[in-house]
């Protein structure tokens, strides 16, 4: 195997180890012990935004799942279960949805190119155009339309949060748990929080408040 960049990686991984435990010798095993983050981070798979970095945590801080345009898909088992875990079990107290501008899935979702595999899951963000549509056309600048289609992607995803039943029940049980949109700019590092925190399912159109024990 000649791919040094490859080899790179496991070197860097020796390094870092190294000024871990130089930094503190009980490093890995203090973390080994287990995990109690205090947040739930549901992000885009895009490599440019690695959600412990920009956000200034540390292992042990964010529990994290990732796929194409951060969403939150109600057929997702894997959405699901990081969910019922996170919430449930870890007893997060917030998750955060956060998306980005400039990105390939929600640019996707705007055009009308077909993608094989990647339709079905662009499909649910063609959903978030065209229930925003009235708006989205009143933008003639194409870049600031898909900045405004980004952010209404991230608002629908904190609503999907909330229609869950495993949101509802934690909010039922009065344990705190908050949900929160925000977009990542590429451009600057910067996170714009989308002010649209929940705490409750008091802002939830009412056919989707659902009767728990
Ligand atoms: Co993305």
């Amino acid at each position: 195997m000649k791919n040094t960049y490859y080899h790179q990686l496991l070197e860097n991984n020796k390094n870092w180890v190294k000024a871990k435990t130089d930094e503190d010798p009980d490093y890995f095993e203090d973390l080994s012990k287990g995990q109690k983050p205090p947040v739930l981070w549901i992000g885009c798979a895009d490599s440019r935004v690695p959600a412990n970095e920009i956000t200034g945590t540390h292992p042990g801080e964010l529990f994290v799942h990732r796929n194409i345009a951060n969403m939150v898909v109600h057929t997702d088992m894997n959405m699901l279960s990081v969910l019922d875990y996170a919430v449930n079990h870890l007893k997060v107290k917030h998750v955060i949805v956060c998306g980005h501008y400039g990105c390939g899935g929600v640019q996707a979702a705007m055009q009308n190119k077909s993608l094989g595999l990647i339709n079905k899951w662009v499909r649910n963000i063609k959903e978030v155009y065209k229930d925003n549509k009235t708006e989205l056309r009143k933008i003639d600048n194409e870049k600031l339309r898909f900045d405004r289609l980004v952010e209404l992607n991230v608002k629908a995803q904190v609503y999907d949060l909330a229609k869950t039943s495993i949101v509802q029940q934690a909010w039922k049980d009065e344990t705190g748990l908050e949900i929160h949109g925000w977009v990542y700019e590429l451009k600057d590092g910067v996170i714009k929080d989308l002010r649209v925190s929940m705490d409750s399912a008091a802002h939830l159109d009412e056919i989707f408040t659902l009767d728990l024990d």
